[in-house]
């Protein structure tokens, strides 16, 4: 947009967002959740659809699956301060189910303008939903996690949720190994501020 500077962008954005209406999931929501962090950052992270303590709070990831997805982040050197972190979905679906396709698509426009405004190199989708909408519809993630893919010149990996890995503490494993596949590339194209971390190779 010309005169506008990014920041007015997202800030317009932001506010429109807060006031969308476009699918029933506003009915029962008590906050829209935006986003958190580093607009400015190179990455993204983007899960399904906020949970019950996002959306009491307005924030993704902050229930017991965001406080996983801290540890993950914290072993491959990251902060919620060196990125951004997204959702499909802006509101809850009842009961933590899947965000019905109708609801993905009424809801994607917001989150290909926030693409569009940081516009981040590396994309990490959490779990299969986010997976299928931002790499392709018949992803699977049992096969397909740790892999990057190239959609619109941005490089995407998906790993399980951190909500599976609760569930099944038999992913980790893998997923510590898509962990340190993601590292791996964030020191190739960010050598001086990515890529620290637990690990020592
Ligand atoms: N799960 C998600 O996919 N997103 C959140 O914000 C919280 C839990």
């Amino acid at each position: 947009m010309a005169g506008i500077t990014k920041q007015q962008e997202w800030q317009m954005l932001h506010n429109a967002c807060m006031e969308c209406t476009a699918c029933p999931l506003h009915q029962t929501r008590t906050n829209v959740v935006f986003g958190v962090g580093e607009r400015k950052s190179p990455i993204m992270i983007i899960g399904e659809g906020p949970g019950e303590q996002e959306d009491l709070q307005g924030e993704p990831f902050v229930g017991p699956a965001g406080q996983l997805l801290d540890d993950m982040l914290k072993l491959i050197g990251l902060d919620r301060s060196m990125l951004y972190i997204a959702n499909i979905v802006k509101c809850r679906p009842p009961r933590n189910r899947d965000p019905l396709t109708e609801e993905q698509d009424a809801c994607s426009h917001w989150l290909a303008e926030q693409i569009r405004i940081m516009d981040p190199d590396i994309i990490l989708c959490l779990g299969r939903v986010a997976a299928m909408r931002m790499i392709k519809p018949d992803f699977k993630i049992t096969k397909e996690h740790g892999k990057w893919f190239l959609r619109d010149n941005r490089r995407i990996m998906a790993i399980y949720h951190p909500s599976a890995l609760l569930r099944d503490e038999r992913k980790r494993p893998e997923t510590f190994a898509d962990l340190r596949e993601f590292r791996r590339v964030l020191r190739i194209s960010y050598p001086e501020m990515y890529g620290g971390g637990c690990w020592v190779e």
